[in-house]
């Protein structure tokens, strides 16, 4: 199995983002390490703080969060970072070439009961011409990431990346303590029986996306003529990373639960690496309106309607819309 330098230089990636995405795979391996041993260490839990979404932070949120700024921002590649949990971007190196946004920790309501979490990044080019400690350098298009990519902690820790050249999966080999490549150029099929979305809030969904899942859930008695299948995990990671194993719809769609917010997924550090992702293995990332790599994000902690998997399913889901 091939190793994960020479796999990224076979796409061509330069070797100054080959160092960065190097750094950041250190911190996963830090926090792999640390989740597998939370029990254990006290750092199962809560904290008693909120982070700026207004979220009540675990203990291993702000663990990971940590490990992961540190790493990155010692290692002189960046000129900022953003992450779910820091209210703005933290300023790194004046002459960093490169922005990267992340969650550190993904699905923190499974940490407690120990099911699959992950960590999620993008990163992007820093405009040369800004201050460091400017937040708008963020305010790119996700089609200008240069990279995307999660760390799953799963029964096995795997690596789902792209630079643009397709998604690749790699496994951590513990024996050897890197990423081996096991599998090239991952492809979503084009078709699917399966869905993921939060049920519970059916009731606060627009009538769009309640007839389309009334549909599915009509089955083979319904204008589908097909039975459907259902998965949530709760964790971004998880069902996309199902979705790109073997297709399937995954739907955070805009609901009016709590009016302020209608929309739950982040833009910068959820939504647009994992469309990259599945845009890469030839998959759909759209909101009702349009594709998600193509907004112009306004603030780095934005949140957006997210609709992504198998193209034919994407494209079924969206004519309710029309
Ligand atoms: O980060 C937000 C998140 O935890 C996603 O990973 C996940 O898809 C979603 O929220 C779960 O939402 P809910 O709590 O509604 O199931
Ligand atoms: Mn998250």
């Amino acid at each position: 199995m091939q190793r994960l330098s020479p796999a990224l230089r076979q796409d061509n990636v330069p070797e100054d983002l080959i160092s960065l995405i190097k750094t950041i795979l250190a911190a996963t391996k830090e926090i792999s390490f640390r989740v597998s041993q939370a029990h254990l260490g006290g750092l199962m839990g809560s904290t008693l703080d909120e982070n700026i979404q207004g979220e009540i932070q675990k203990k291993l949120d702000v663990v990971a969060n940590e490990l992961f700024k540190d790493i990155v921002l010692e290692s002189g590649f960046v000129k900022a970072i953003s992450s779910e949990e820091e209210d703005t971007s933290v300023a790194g190196n004046p002459v960093g070439k490169y922005l990267v946004s992340f969650d550190p920790l993904d699905g923190s309501s499974n940490i407690d009961i120990n099911s699959l979490i992950g960590t999620i990044f993008s990163i992007h080019k820093a405009p040369e011409d800004m201050d460091p400690s400017n937040p708008d350098m963020f305010k790119q298009s996700g089609d200008h990431q240069v990279c995307a990519g999660y760390v799953l902690y799963g029964p096995a820790t795997m690596l789902v990346m792209t630079t643009g050249k397709g998604t690749h999966f790699y496994v951590l080999d513990r024996t050897h303590g890197g990423y081996l490549l096991v599998h090239r150029n991952v492809q979503v099929p084009t078709d699917t029986q399966e869905f993921a979305i939060n049920m519970s809030n059916q009731r606060f969904w627009q009538e769009p996306m309640k007839n389309y899942i009334k549909d599915l859930i009509d089955g083979d008695t319904g204008p589908r003529g097909k039975n459907f299948n259902m998965r949530w995990i709760a964790a971004m990671v998880g069902d996309i990373h199902r979705v790109l194993c073997r297709g399937g719809l995954f739907t955070y769609p805009t609901d009016s639960k709590n009016p302020e917010q209608p929309n739950k997924l982040r833009l910068m550090y959820e939504a647009n690496p994992m469309s990259f992702l599945i845009e890469q293995a030839g998959g759909l990332a759209m909101t009702s309106k349009g594709r998600i790599m193509d907004i112009e994000p306004t603030s780095i902690h934005q949140r957006v309607e997210v609709i992504m998997g198998s193209k034919n399913e994407v494209e079924a889901c969206l004519t309710y819309y029309k």
